[in-house]
């Protein structure tokens, strides 16, 4: 008879959970991007500090299919309170994803759900894979 402990199975948020780095590594108002497969396809997550907490999002603007980092790396605009695309300037809330902006009122950037536990921080959205 075996002493060993029965396997153990993963459950489903640690089989989606997604490194992104270390708590420590994301400061008030710094942004990773990380290449994902959102729907099987490949694209990038921007994940976020503001006011603290953590938020990502799809990294496609909703002017047209855009990254908002693709003139430059930054992005937050220069008041460091809105989350800028690079392309045309549209602007976004950082907690909700929301554009400030007359063009695309009404619409988000798409919501990514977030893990911060452990002092890591991980992508733990269904709909989110490793890009490889
Ligand atoms: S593509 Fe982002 S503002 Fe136009």
């Amino acid at each position: 008879m075996s002493s060993s402990s029965p396997p153990q199975t993963l459950s489903a948020l640690e089989r989606r959970k997604l490194l992104v780095c270390p708590s420590a590594d994301l400061k008030e108002h710094q942004h990773r991007i990380i290449p994902i497969r959102f729907k099987q396809a490949p694209q990038s997550a921007i994940v976020l500090r503001f006011g603290g907490q953590v938020y990502a999002y799809l990294n496609q603007c909703v002017h047209m299919v855009r990254r908002l980092d693709c003139m430059h790396d930054g992005i937050f605009d220069t008041d460091q309170d809105s989350l800028r695309c690079s392309m045309h300037g549209i602007v976004y809330d950082p907690t909700t994803g929301a554009s400030k902006s007359v063009l695309c009122a009404g619409e988000r950037l798409e919501a990514l759900r977030t893990l911060e536990i452990d002092g890591q921080i991980y992508l733990t959205d269904k709909r989110v894979r490793h890009p490889t």
